[in-house]
């Protein structure tokens, strides 16, 4: 964990409110004669100090100053405050967002990527380490050349799971996973291959001109969870944007056992790679939202 203290207080401006401190996780930040020192050895450096701050007196330095800058948009500073945000047109927009499985031809705008990337960073991670990688893929040609690659993965691994020893060997390991894919996937798996071995029809990521392949570096304290917020922030706003997206963890599981697929896509060895979001302009228009499952919901009270 990079815990370094890089919060600075202007002395002069500061009036001691304690606003801050308050707000301080790690209390690096303590009060004394009515104003605001820094004391502390460890701080998150999540800017909590910097956004509450009356008299405009802290800055943390290890944040970026143009974090909130964007290439394709303006975006409103100022802070929302709670309860002032409109939750109908925020439903309207997640229960919108669509799997998006047919795309145009037009290529995505490589400040259209980087301004998603950006987007996907406004998420929470644990201990604030933002330690997320987002390799982005911006031209059709690379992205042909990553099905290809994905669709030998899994013939290979299709030629393995039909091995009945193999499957029972692994069993008895304790591990089912390629009986449950031999069972569940297969069948389909080869029939999409087979598609696009005689048609080309990308049975993978459907046509998207682009991809988004958000993975984590070493050191996380919530790797998954870091890296699949980012994920959400990037598909909603993409929908915003106008453009359709597709998590593929058929992508995300070739990544994971195929090292040669990562060393393609020049993914250092280290990072982990926890989804793969294919982007495009949307060919498909849907005219209602739907519903959910059911969800299991239960309410715990101890007495
Ligand atoms: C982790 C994860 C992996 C997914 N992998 C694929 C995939 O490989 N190919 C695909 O077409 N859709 C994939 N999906 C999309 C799901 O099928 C889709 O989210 C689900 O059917 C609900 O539809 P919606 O996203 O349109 O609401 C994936 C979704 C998630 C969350
Ligand atoms: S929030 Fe600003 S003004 Fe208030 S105590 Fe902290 S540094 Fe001083």
């Amino acid at each position: 964990m990079d815990n370094i203290v890089t919060v600075t207080i202007d002395q002069e401006k500061c009036i001691g409110c304690g606003l801050c401190a308050k707000v301080c996780f790690f209390e690096t930040i303590t009060i004394k004669d009515k104003k605001a020192y820094v004391t502390g050895s460890e701080s998150l450096n999540c800017g909590h100090c910097a956004a509450i701050c009356p008299s405009d007196a802290v800055k943390v330095m290890s944040l970026e100053n143009d974090a909130l800058d964007y290439k394709t948009f303006t975006p409103d500073r100022k802070w929302l405050p709670y309860g002032k945000g409109d939750t109908a047109q925020l439903v309207k927009l997640m229960s919108s967002r669509r799997s998006c499985r047919n795309y145009t031809d037009k290529p995505v705008e490589k400040d259209v990527l980087e301004d998603l990337v950006r987007i996907g960073t406004t998420a929470p991670s644990g201990t604030n380490c933002q330690l997320w990688t987002f390799t982005i893929l911006p031209e059709r040609k690379d992205m042909i050349e990553l099905v290809e690659r994905v669709g030998k993965f899994f013939k290979r691994l299709n030629y393995i799971a039909r091995l009945y020893p193999v499957r029972k060997a692994y069993s008895l390991l304790g591990k089912n996973e390629l009986q449950d894919y031999y069972d569940q996937y297969l069948e389909a798996v080869e029939t999409k291959i087979d598609a696009y071995d005689k048609t080309g029809e990308d049975f993978l990521t459907h046509g998207a001109q682009a991809a988004i392949i958000v993975g984590m570096r070493p050191g996380a304290t919530c790797p998954s969870e870091d890296a699949l917020l980012a994920t959400q922030n990037i598909i909603l706003a993409a929908h915003s944007m106008g453009l359709g997206t597709c998590l593929i963890g058929f992508i995300v599981e070739a990544v994971k056992s195929d090292p040669k697929i990562k060393t393609f896509l020049g993914i250092p060895k280290e990072e982990t790679v926890y989804a793969v979001i294919a982007v495009g302009y949307p060919d498909e228009k849907y005219k209602i939202q739907t519903g959910r499952k059911k969800p299991l919901l239960r309410y715990f009270n101890a007495n």
